[in-house]
């Protein structure tokens, strides 16, 4: 069994990595309130609070694959049976899924890219919330993501649209490895970035 070990926010922030393989437990519902909390954080331009969640778990997780997987056929007729399978069970492979969705509101300062923005950082500071108390997880999309038969299954309206599915357990594996990133490929100065040829 993994040992829960609590992060501080700079750790955490450093080392997370996506834990495609999970188990029980999920997380309490104590925990996932923290969680919440750090999501509702997020930045967020006028307070729109642009980020909506659905949680599934025992067997709304098959209701979920089954949703999808209709949801999919619809729209790329010709799916092997296989494929739909691989659909159809994939919520499975987590105790608990999240959906995060955007919901976009009208605003003549925040342009619906911004509200995206804000519903991805909320997710992100979900995640984080969850890797810091010793959980995994893992954001999916795909075309199950974007397909408006879904989106109208799930009884999303015109103005919201899904962010991702973040699956949610124990890790079955160690943290993995990653490649420490060179500073110098992502970062410049307003004056090395100007002197651009
Ligand atoms: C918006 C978004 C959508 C993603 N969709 C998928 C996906 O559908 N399938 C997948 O394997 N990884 C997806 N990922 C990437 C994984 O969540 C993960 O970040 C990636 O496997 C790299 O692993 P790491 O987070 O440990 O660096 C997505 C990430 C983001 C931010």
């Amino acid at each position: 069994m993994t040992i829960k070990k609590k992060l501080t926010l700079l750790e955490g922030l450093k080392n997370r990595v996506s834990h495609p393989r999970l188990t029980e437990p999920m997380p309490t519902v104590e925990e996932l309130a923290h969680c919440y909390d750090a999501a509702f954080r997020a930045p967020d331009h006028a307070w729109l609070r642009p980020w909506r969640f659905i949680e599934c778990r025992g067997n709304e997780r098959e209701q979920l694959g089954a949703i999808l997987a209709s949801g999919l056929e619809k729209e790329i007729p010709g799916l092997s049976e296989q494929q739909m399978e691989k659909v159809k069970n994939g919520p499975l492979r987590a105790p608990l899924v999240i959906i995060c969705y955007a919901h976009i509101s009208d605003h003549p300062k925040v342009p619906v890219l911004e509200q995206q923005i804000a519903a991805g950082c909320a997710a992100h500071s979900l995640i984080m919330a969850l890797y810091a108390q010793g959980y995994g997880a893992v954001w999916r999309t795909g075309d199950v993501a974007y397909s408006q038969s879904v989106k109208e299954a799930m009884k999303l309206d015109v103005n919201e649209q899904i962010i991702g599915f973040l699956y949610v357990g124990t890790p079955l594996a160690e943290d993995k490895e990653v490649p420490k990133l060179e500073k110098d490929d992502f970062v410049t100065s307003l004056a090395v970035q100007l002197a651009k040829k």
